[in-house]
């Protein structure tokens, strides 16, 4: 019996029946052009870089419900602090939502294509699941999601294929199905798709999920939000509260209220990586790659004459990362993070060398 056997008696039911969410590579080994985690290139406001750690009372716990951040959140948007939420992440938050909404009897409906986390969530927190076709063409149609059920959840736009639905549709639904919670990961809205917080205040059955990751490159500092009526949002403190009341440092809070602040460069940062996407769809087209009509900062494309996983591979030896998923119904696709202008003209000079590509 080897050591690890020997420990693997200690493990609960938990442990051994996780199946746990694979993050993409970081690697530490080797300076590749990283287009695989779908972070932002351009780094957080600089508003951020200027803060001082001496403010932060770092001997001091930090504000257990983030309240400055999500005041500051509240009055931007003309909530109160009441309907907002702040974790680790959205992944968190996200988290602490399926343990607030979802048990055995209230199961999460979500589509068969997107963010892998949500089957690892109803698993872990014992949540059934109901999951419902995308098209063939990876498009969303509400009307194949069950009819009765629990809650829900959707990313808008969607991961890994960045396609995303209008609000008039998640209104329609929501209007037609008053009983059911609708939850909106929104991580990538700001990269040109419609956000569902404007609806917050007409619809008591919706949360809508954000992240300062994406869209204010702020992944390391690790924070989420969600907008909620007040009810909602006390059932996902009920969850935090009952796993660590200090989810959030006193650092990202700090770091997240400026960035929060700064509209200005969050309006300026992604318009520059929705034209780099818009310019690189282009590009791709050229030779001869098919993609949905992303709406994220990252391209969900395929290849006629090589597979994705060739693909990834000649990249990867030619110093670009990106991500490929062993999923079949995935795997002919690479999902690829939109970087730098230059970034970019690299990967498809780069692509230019690859056997099968351009000819
Ligand atoms: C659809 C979607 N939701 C949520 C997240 C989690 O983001 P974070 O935990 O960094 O806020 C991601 C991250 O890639 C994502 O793709």
């Amino acid at each position: 019996m080897s050591a690890m056997d020997s420990q693997m008696k200690f493990w609960s039911s938990s442990a051994r029946n996780a199946v746990p969410y694979t993050p993409g590579e970081q690697p530490k080994d080797r300076k590749f052009i990283k287009l695989n985690t779908n972070e932002n290139p351009y780094g957080p406001s600089p508003r951020v870089l200027q803060l001082s750690t001496q403010d932060l009372h770092m001997n001091l716990y930090p504000e257990p419900t983030a309240y400055g951040l999500r005041k500051v959140i509240a009055e931007m948007n003309s909530f109160s602090p009441e309907e907002i939420f702040v974790g680790n992440g959205s992944d968190e938050v996200l988290a602490f939502a399926f343990g607030a909404f979802g048990d055995e009897d209230h199961p999460f409906s979500f589509p068969d294509i997107t963010y892998s986390f949500y089957p690892v969530w109803s698993d872990f927190y014992h949540v059934s699941k109901q999951i419902f076709p995308l098209g063939e063409d990876f498009s969303f149609d509400l009307t194949l999601a069950p009819e009765d059920g629990g809650p829900l959840v959707i990313a808008n736009p969607n991961a890994p294929t960045g396609i995303a639905l209008p609000s008039e549709v998640l209104v329609n639904y929501l209007e037609a199905h008053p009983d059911r919670l609708m939850i909106v990961d929104e991580a990538y809205v700001d990269f040109g798709a419609e956000s569902m917080v404007p609806y917050i205040r007409k619809f008591p059955n919706l949360l809508v999920v954000q992240t300062f990751s994406k869209s204010r490159a702020l992944a390391g500092a690790r924070l989420g939000f969600a907008f909620g009526q007040a009810q909602l949002i006390e059932a996902m403190n009920r969850i935090k509260d009952s796993f660590n009341s200090y989810t959030v440092s006193a650092f990202s809070q700090a770091a997240g209220i400026v960035s929060y602040q700064d509209s200005d460069y969050l309006a300026e940062t992604s318009s520059r990586i929705i034209a780099t996407r818009e310019r690189a769809k282009a590009a791709l087209k050229e030779l001869g790659f098919a993609m949905t009509d992303s709406m994220a900062n990252f391209l969900w494309v395929t290849h006629p004459q090589e597979s994705g996983q060739f693909l990834y591979e000649a990249l990867r030896e030619r110093g670009i990362l990106v991500r490929h998923f062993s999923n079949p119904a995935l795997t002919e696709y690479l999902r690829i993070t939109v970087g730098t202008d230059d970034e970019m003209d690299e990967l498809i000079c780069q692509l230019k060398n690859i056997r099968g590509i351009n000819q």
